[in-house]
């Protein structure tokens, strides 16, 4: 299944990720996290992308699509993909649409998570992500077993330069104007799948699922 994953900044859209691509067994793509590891690792791709992720705003078009186009032809795409946080401008819809049509790929649904936005303000502000396995916590709604520290994997946990609430009201404010007119974008060409996220996270799951399966 070749599956969009949308919504705005702190909807749970890696944390519903995690679940979709076990069950689907097919590659996560986060450009966010792609991101956020070329940062860690100092690369080229880094430098071009901290500046803009630590105020809130979008890395260039131009830049986020040559890595998703990358990704996308990568061998294990071929058996489908989940993208999450890509696309979030029309031009990366539009460029998005081409690669797919060149790879000989179709898109099967675009899932959009919506949650109101007093809801994700405490979302982000209280997250949690492990520094070595990438797993997401939330203080009071999804919090660790042991403060500080990974269930999963034991290694600790940090705070995301950009969930300061400066930076995500920043954040906010660009969902807004930049990426949701792709709701509308995708509602046109049928394939919007509207999915309530101010839910528990195995509710989320199961509409989702539900969703997928019409
Ligand atoms: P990115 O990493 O994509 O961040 P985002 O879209 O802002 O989304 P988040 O990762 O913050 O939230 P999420 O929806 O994944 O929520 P999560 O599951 O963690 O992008 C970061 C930056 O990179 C951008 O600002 C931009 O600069 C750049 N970038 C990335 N893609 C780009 C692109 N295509 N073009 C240009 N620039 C790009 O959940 C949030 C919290 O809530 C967690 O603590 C979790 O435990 C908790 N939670 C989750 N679900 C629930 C629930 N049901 N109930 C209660 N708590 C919940
Ligand atoms: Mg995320
Ligand atoms: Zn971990």
């Amino acid at each position: 299944m070749n599956i969009i994953l949308m919504g705005p900044p702190g909807a749970g859209k890696g944390t519903q990720a995690a679940m979709m691509v076990k069950r689907f067994e097919i590659p996560h793509i986060s450009t966010g996290d792609m991101f956020r590891q070329a940062i860690r690792q100092g690369t080229e791709l880094g430098l071009k992308a901290k500046a803009f992720m630590e105020e809130g705003q979008l890395v260039t078009d131009e830049v986020t699509i040559g890595i998703v186009q990358e990704r996308l032809a990568a061998d294990d795409c071929k058996a489908g993909f989940l993208l999450d946080g890509f696309p979030r401008t029309v031009a990366q819809a539009d460029a998005l649409a081409e690669i797919i049509n060149t790879l000989g790929m179709k898109l099967d649904a675009v899932v959009n998570i919506e949650v109101p936005d007093e809801i994700l303000f405490f979302r982000m502000t209280g997250r949690r992500v492990c520094s070595q396995c990438g797993a997401t916590y939330h203080l009071e709604f999804n919090s660790p077993r042991n403060e500080g520290c990974c269930d999963r994997c034991q290694g600790s946990l940090y705070q995301r330069d950009d969930d300061s609430e400066a930076t995500v009201s920043n954040r906010l404010a660009v969902y807004s104007s930049q990426t949701e007119p792709l709701v509308r974008y995708y509602w046109h060409l049928g394939l919007l799948k509207t999915i309530n996220g101010n839910q528990e996270m195995e509710e989320v799951f199961a509409d989702i699922c539900k969703g997928l399966e019409r």
